[in-house]
Parts: structure tokens; C-alpha cells; sequence
């Protein structure tokens, strides 16, 4: 019986994806000289922001120009830009389908967690008039590895205290399906199979997801 839900943030709730593009375009382009292409941006979702930093300074060729302490103040700088963009969100940036599917897990009762990798979760959380979740929301800065590891998801998990074999996760990227199955949980892809083939049930966008055809996936595969 399926107990509970984790949620991913980024691309499951609301669209931040394209609120990180912009801050790292803009500060790359005025502190590295480096263009984040659209390409490149694909590549840093889902990734911490230390190591997004990272990717991008790789793909610039440019990975041993800087000290840690010079990479801390970029990525703080990007951080920075990045809070102005989010401070404009509010609930009307709640990804379609969700409300909805919130209050159909609301009168089922299922409790429901955050695992996402962003320590700006909580300020997007309350910004998206969803404050009743914000204690049920994982600390990054506890983590030991990012996704594909399933420690995210498995914390998430214990914050409604829900068996990781009966427990629900819902990701839009690659690395957070692997986190979830590894974790023993059961997946729910947001994005079509051809994107996500790993994912115990698809549906190709928010507004598609049915907490009746998850319920019926889940009885389907796990008796
Ligand atoms: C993830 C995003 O949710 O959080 C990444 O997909 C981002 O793009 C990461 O880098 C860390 O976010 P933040 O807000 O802590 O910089
Ligand atoms: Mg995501």
C-alpha cells in the first residue's frame, strides 16, 4: 500500500529551470566569458550548485582557473541573481495539475515530502503559498551525495516516516529516477518513457498526473 509521497522541486511543482538558466548565463557571461547554451543548461539540472559551477567551467575550459574560494563567490554572485529572479514567483507559478493532485494526497491523507537539491527550496516553497509542507523539507546541507544517490530521496522518506518500499517519489530528470528506484521507492516520471524508460509510470506532464492511475500502477507492480 502506497504510504507516501516525495516530491522533486524543479520541473514537478514549479518551473525554477528556467529562472537558474538565466542567473548562470548572466553571471557566466560577465565574470567567466563563457556563453551557457541551452545544451549546456541540460546538463545542470538537478546538479548541486557548487557542481553546476563546475560543469560549467569544464565545458569553458577553464576548470583550474579559479581558487574554491574564487568558485564560492561566483556561484554566490550567481546565487544572488538567481534570488531576485525567484523573489517575483508566486502561486500562480505552480505547475498545472498540481493543486489539484496536492488536495487529492491532502484528502487521502498521504503525507508528502521535498527532495530537492536546492537550498532555496523553502523560500520557493512559501513564495508558491505552499508553506504547510516547508517542515517536511530536506536539508541539502546534510547530504553526502547528490542524485542518482538515493540518500536525498530515503530522507525525504524518513521525514513522514514512511517505509521506502511504500513510499511514492516523483522526478522530472533521469538522476532523480535513479535515485528514487535505488532507493527502493516506486517512480513516477514527469516526462514521456522515451525521456525517463526507468520510471515505474509516466505521464508526459503535470497536468496528466492521476493519483488513481499511480494507486493502480503502484498495486499493479508491487503484488
Ligand atoms: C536543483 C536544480 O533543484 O537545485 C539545479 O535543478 C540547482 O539546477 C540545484 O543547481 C541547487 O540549487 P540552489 O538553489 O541551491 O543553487
Ligand atoms: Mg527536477
Amino acid at each position: 500500500m502506497i504510504k507516501g509521497f516525495v516530491f522533486d522541486l524543479d520541473g514537478v511543482i514549479t518551473d525554477t529551470a528556467k529562472y537558474h538558466f538565466q542567473a548562470w548565463k548572466e553571471m557566466a557571461a560577465k565574470e567567466l566569458n563563457i556563453v551557457v547554451t541551452p545544451e549546456l543548461n541540460e546538463h545542470l539540472k538537478g546538479v548541486s550548485r557548487m557542481d553546476s559551477l563546475d560543469v560549467i567551467l569544464r565545458a569553458g575550459g577553464k576548470e583550474q582557473d579559479y581558487t574554491q574560494e574564487q568558485k564560492v563567490a561566483l556561484a554566490t554572485e550567481k546565487n544572488d541573481l538567481y534570488k531576485k529572479l525567484i523573489s517575483h514567483m508566486t502561486a500562480a507559478d505552480i505547475l498545472p495539475g498540481i493543486n489539484d493532485f496536492l488536495t487529492d494526497l491532502q484528502q487521502n491523507d498521504y503525507p508528502i515530502s521535498v527532495a530537492s537539491a536546492s537550498f532555496n527550496a523553502p523560500v520557493i516553497i512559501e513564495r508558491l503559498g505552499l508553506s504547510y509542507i516547508l517542515d517536511k523539507i530536506v536539508d541539502p546541507g546534510t547530504l553526502h551525495h547528490g542524485k542518482p544517490d538515493p540518500e536525498i530521496f530515503e530522507k525525504a522518506a524518513d521525514l513522514i516516516g514512511t517505509p521506502y518500499a511504500e513510499t511514492v517519489g516523483l522526478e522530472d530528470a533521469t538522476a532523480g529516477i535513479a535515485g528514487i528506484k535505488a532507493a527502493g521507492m516506486f517512480a513516477v516520471g514527469i516526462g514521456p518513457k522515451s525521456k525517463l524508460p526507468a520510471a515505474d509510470i509516466n505521464f508526459d506532464q503535470t497536468g496528466d498526473i492521476s493519483l488513481t492511475a499511480i494507486e493502480r500502477a503502484f498495486d499493479r507492480i508491487r503484488h
